[in-house]
Formats: structure tokens, sequence, C-alpha cells
């Protein structure tokens, strides 16, 4: 092998070119490196299930360890579909409209590519978590982005505006991707909110990518609601879930899509030439997990309405304007009165380095073609043990006294 040292620099894609490493990420490997409380990327630091750790060592000890069948292992196939069926209102065949992705990231990834040509528009609503738009300029796809309205003297905090949505959609819109309960706002998206898509999906004949992963994670009595459910939408929707927050598994990196058996179809090629397929013994593990009783929902749910209701007083005391989210486990909160001076960025490298406590900065959370949002916000993650969160306002506590 010959390797030239100097010259000139080996050539990286115009793809490549269009996007930064992941902010998220990278807030994870800063509270590392500074020690800080990891309130930034949203996973646990609270085991899984034992169940599911059972589960998943006797999968291996059962010799589960070779390729599953590219779209998914069929008793995990078969335990989405009742799943679906009951949880979502979604009909679907395990055959027709299953695959089972590495996680809600490839789910998507692998979608787009799959229905999405060079050229097309995507909508994204915005704020938006950060791997939808390098998703759509990988597909070779132009993301636009649609912000949501903010309203905060109002219970629902955040908005579509409809007569703005509309004006969004045109002749080459293909798609738009939604994200319900939402991240970081916590938004749910109402009934309203999805019959307002639908119409306009099938009047521009356009696809919903919905991404789903947040869906057992609610608060208040607020409902999840699924656009895939409704008859007018059954070909033009990907539903995209995953078992890494409902089951506290994000390192098991098991997804998958649901869709209509043409648009399965052409997910599974893509599934197939990229990933050939997702863990076998997690899948397997992840059949326990939807065994589950509702009282493993349940607890879910009171665990981390206690843990935002905590994380989110701590954070109004300390002088952050807060969103008070309905369900994901995020804050998305406004520094402004805490600091007139920084910018998102600014704000959350003094808190990683000095308060020790990491956040993720507001901006990473819109990707709008030079005009940046989220200056003012940073969004902090509950999906932690309560004393993690106590330190951590803690922290923030004595920073700002
Ligand atoms: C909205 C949303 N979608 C997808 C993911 C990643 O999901 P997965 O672990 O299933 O790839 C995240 C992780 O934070 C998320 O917030």
């Amino acid at each position: 092998m010959h390797l030239r040292s100097g010259g000139q620099e080996a050539k990286i894609s115009r793809k490549a070119g269009q996007f930064t490493e992941s902010v998220i990420r990278e807030m994870t490997r800063l509270a590392n490196k500074f020690g800080a409380v990891n309130l930034a990327q949203g996973f646990p630091d609270f085991p899984c299930p034992a169940e599911l750790k059972e589960a998943a060592s006797s999968a291996v000890f059962d010799d589960y360890n070779q390729y599953s069948i590219t779209w998914g292992a069929p008793e995990l196939r078969d335990a989405i579909a009742a799943k679906e069926r009951a949880y979502n209102r979604i009909d679907c065949d395990p055959e027709k409209n299953i695959v089972v992705t590495c996680g809600t990231t490839e789910g998507m990834v692998a979608s787009q590519l799959a229905i999405l040509d060079p050229g097309d528009e995507l909508i994204i609503i915005s704020p938006h978590y950060e791997n939808y738009a390098p998703d759509a300029i990988i597909s070779g796809a132009r993301p636009k982005y649609f912000v949501l309205s903010e309203r905060r003297d109002k219970d629902e905090e955040f908005e579509i505006d409809e007569e703005k949505l509309k004006t969004e959609f045109g002749p080459n819109t293909r798609g738009i991707v939604i994200n319900t309960p939402h991240n970081p706002t916590g938004k749910v998206f109402s009934m309203k909110d999805l019959k307002l898509i639908a119409d306009l999906c099938n009047d521009y004949d356009a696809v919903c990518f919905t991404d789903e992963i947040y869906e057992h994670i609610l608060y208040d009595g607020a409902t999840h609601l699924s656009i895939g459910s409704f008859s007018s939408m059954q070909d033009r929707t990907v539903t995209i879930s995953g078992f890494s927050k409902t089951y506290s598994v994000t390192g098991w990196r098991v997804g998958y899509t649901i869709a209509s058996e043409k648009l399965t179809n052409a997910i599974k090629k893509v599934h197939d030439f990229l990933t050939v397929g997702a863990p076998h013994p997690l899948q397997m593990a992840c059949v326990k997990a939807l065994s589950l009783p509702e009282s493993y929902y349940e607890s879910l749910r009171k665990d981390y309405q206690r843990k935002r209701n905590l994380l989110l007083s701590s954070l109004e005391d300390i002088g952050f304007k807060c969103v008070k989210p309905r369900g994901a486990y995020y804050i998305w909160c406004d520094f402004s009165e805490l600091d007139k001076t920084s910018n998102d960025v600014e704000f959350c490298m003094h808190l990683v380095e000095k308060a020790r406590v990491a956040g993720v900065p507001g901006s990473s959370f819109f990707f709008l073609d030079g005009k940046v949002g989220g200056r003012k916000e940073i969004r902090f993650t509950f999906s932690k043990r309560i004393e993690t969160l106590q330190a951590a306002c803690e922290r923030l506590k004595s920073s700002f006294a």
C-alpha cells in the first residue's frame, strides 16, 4: 500500500461537505472531557429492565448469532405488527409492511433514500432532531424548513401556522418530516395538526415521514396519534419508531419502519444494501420488550413526569424560561434572562466548562440555509436518574447565584 504524504488532500463528496458532525453527540464528548453532568444527549444513565438484559443474553446463548432475515426476525415483525394495531391503530402485515432497521436513525435515512429523488423537496418541521437534514442531503433531496410558531402565552406552546404551511407545499414537494412527541420542544401533535398535514400530503402527492420514537413518553394525560392510521394516509406514510427510548436501550440500535407494500419494498432494498440487518440477538430481546405489561408503560410515564417536574421547576427557579413538554424527555429553554450577550454555542461551552453541566445549543435544531434559529435557546434532557438531575441543578444554581 502506498500512502501519499503531502500534496493534494483527498476529496470528500459535495454531500458530506454540506453538514458538520452532530452537535448533540459532540456535547457528550465535551461532557466526558470536562467531567460535566450530561444533560445533552438523550440517553438514560439508569439500566434497562432486567427482563430485557436476560432476554438479550439468552438470545446469544440460544444461538441467535447469525444474520436474521434482512427485513427483520419474523418473531419481531409479528410482535411489531400486533403492537402497531393495538397502540397506533395501524393495520399492518408483518410480511408486507415492516422493515426492522438499525434504529430509528436508519429507518429515517433508508426511507428517504428509497422514496426521494435528487431535486425533490422535503419539508422539515423545525426546530428538529439533527439527523433529518443530513438524511435529506444524503438522499439528494432539498430540505425546506418550516418553523413552528411559538406562543409562550398559551398552553399549546408550539403551533403550526396553517396558512404558512400551505404556502410551503408546491409542485416539487415530495415529502414532509414530522416528529411526535417532538424533540426538542415536547409538542404532541394534535388531530388538527395531523389532519392539516394529511390533507396537504394528499393534495400535493407527498409522503409523510413520521418519527414516533417517543410515542410512549407522554405527560398530563396527552395521547399519541399516528398519522399512518388515517385511511387517506395509508399509502403515503412511513411510520418510523424504535426501542431506544421506550425501553432505555439506545445502544441496541433496533428500530423499524411501517409503510404500504410498495414503499416497504423500496425501503427493504435500501436497507438490505445499507446494513444487511439489525443485530439478531437484540431483535429477539425486543420481542420480549413488546410483551411487557401495560404497567411498564404507566411507570415509565410516571417516572419521567416526576423527572420533568423536578428539572422544570429547578430551571425556572434559576431563571431559564422553559417550555413545559407534553411528551418526549427534553426541556427547551430560553436563557436570555441569565446571559444577555452570549449566543447558544458560547453559553453551552461556558456551562460545560465552568458549571460542568452539558446541554445542547438551540441552533443545532435548526438548519436554515444560513438563517440560524435557536441562538438564545438550550435543550436539556431529563432521561437521567433523579440524583443526576439534582446534581446538575445544584451545579447550575451555584453557577448563576
Ligand atoms: C426524534 C429522534 N429520532 C430518532 C432518534 C434516534 O433513534 P434511534 O436510537 O432509534 O436511532 C432520536 C434520539 O435522540 C430522536 O430524538
